[in-house]
């Protein structure tokens, strides 16, 4: 890994115990990938997070990038500290600790993540190797859709090893299901624990039978101050409108990227902050539930080494194979594709 943050702040602009002009301290380094709605979303989250010291933006569109980063620099006084830089030449994103790729065209309306899958499996051919180059040591976050596909695509491009590259995965459509969790409940969005895994798409599944409200088993939820408990119904309608909301969002807005940019900067904190946290992210699967060579998400330690370590979550019978036959089809579409 290399010094990454090479411009210092001076010592007006310095904060308590960041490095000083002249002083060789390391400073983390994020580099996106894509400067569109997602890319440039997840660099203003990460930013006001004070996620990284520098970020860094790549796109092929220079008039693009180049706009982007200067109206985010010019916010960064009211940030934490940080340096922003950008360009349409990978060079930009040398010796990054993180690189986070959502390059790639958003869906449409009416098209599906897995729509998109043949121009963005040619666009990680081409631009993985050149990333690879420049930033070697870097953990590799995936986020261009169809991620999982994507994932699968890019670990074979890289070469890098798969604690090291991996995808957003479900990290946002789990958020999607803990905030109508919670809302159906009338409980705050941080007392519920629960996964989406699978499929970032149409095949994702609830593992409802592991979720919990403040320490209570969802299935077992009393309902509280007027609020039902999560009913068959409710779950059917809760999962229906996780799958669905994308399409929603996109059809009103154009694109999704305050969640997920949001999202992506959890991941990203969890790797450089060596977090140890559980997130729903894709990973290849080795075996994990007689699942293998497929990327697909379930919950997973995240820390400075990456996606380290899958935990067996106990599945019901419906969630098993639910989990199986998504793999079935996102295998299905990589073969479809020639991976
Ligand atoms: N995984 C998730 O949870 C999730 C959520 C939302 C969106 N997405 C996906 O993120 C991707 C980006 O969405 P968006 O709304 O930002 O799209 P966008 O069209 O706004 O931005 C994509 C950017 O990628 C750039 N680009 C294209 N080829 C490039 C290359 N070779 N090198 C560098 N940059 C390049 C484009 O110039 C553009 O600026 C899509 O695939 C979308 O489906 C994923």
């Amino acid at each position: 890994m290399t010094d990454a943050g090479t411009t210092l702040p001076t010592p007006a602009q310095a904060p308590a115990g960041s490095p000083v002009p002249g002083s060789a301290a390391r400073t983390t380094k994020l580099a996106i990938v894509g400067a569109g709605a997602v890319g440039s979303t997840l660099a203003y989250a990460a930013l006001m997070r004070g996620a990284a010291r520098t970020v860094a933006m790549l796109d092929v569109n220079r008039a693009k990038v180049e706009a982007e980063v200067l109206d985010l620099q010019h916010g960064i006084q009211f940030m934490p500290m940080a340096k922003v830089e950008g360009s349409d030449d990978v060079a930009v994103c040398a010796g990054a600790d993180v690189v986070v790729v959502t390059a790639g065209a958003k869906q449409k309306q009416g098209q599906t993540r897995l729509d998109l899958a043949e121009g963005t499996i040619g666009l990680m051919r081409s631009i993985l190797p050149g990333l690879v180059e420049v930033a070697p040591d870097a953990v590799y976050v995936m986020v261009t859709n169809p991620v999982d596909i994507v994932t699968y695509a890019a670990l074979k491009f890289s070469g890098l090893p798969p604690e090291r590259l991996f995808g957003s995965g479900t990290v946002l459509d789990s958020s999607r299901l803990r905030f109508l969790v919670a809302q159906h409940c009338g409980v705050a969005v941080q007392n519920v624990h629960a996964y989406i895994a699978g499929e970032h798409g149409d095949s994702e599944i609830p593992l409802w039978s592991s979720a919990t409200i403040g320490g209570v088993p969802l299935l077992d939820w009393p309902g509280i101050a007027g609020h039902p408990p999560l009913s068959e119904d409710a779950r059917e309608e809760i999962a229906h409108e996780v799958v669905h909301s994308a399409y929603r969002i996109i059809e009103g807005k154009g694109a999704t990227n305050y969640a997920v940019g949001l999202a992506g900067t959890r991941i990203i904190e969890a790797v450089l902050g060596d977090e140890h946290r559980l997130l729903p992210v894709s990973t290849l699967l080795d075996g994990d539930y007689g699942i293998d060579d497929v990327c697909l998400s379930l919950p997973t330690l995240i820390d400075r080494r990456g996606a380290s370590e899958r935990v067996e979550v106990p599945l019901s019978d419906a969630e098993l194979t639910g989990l199986r036959s998504s793999a079935e089809s996102l295998r299905a579409v990589a073969r479809r594709f020639g991976l």
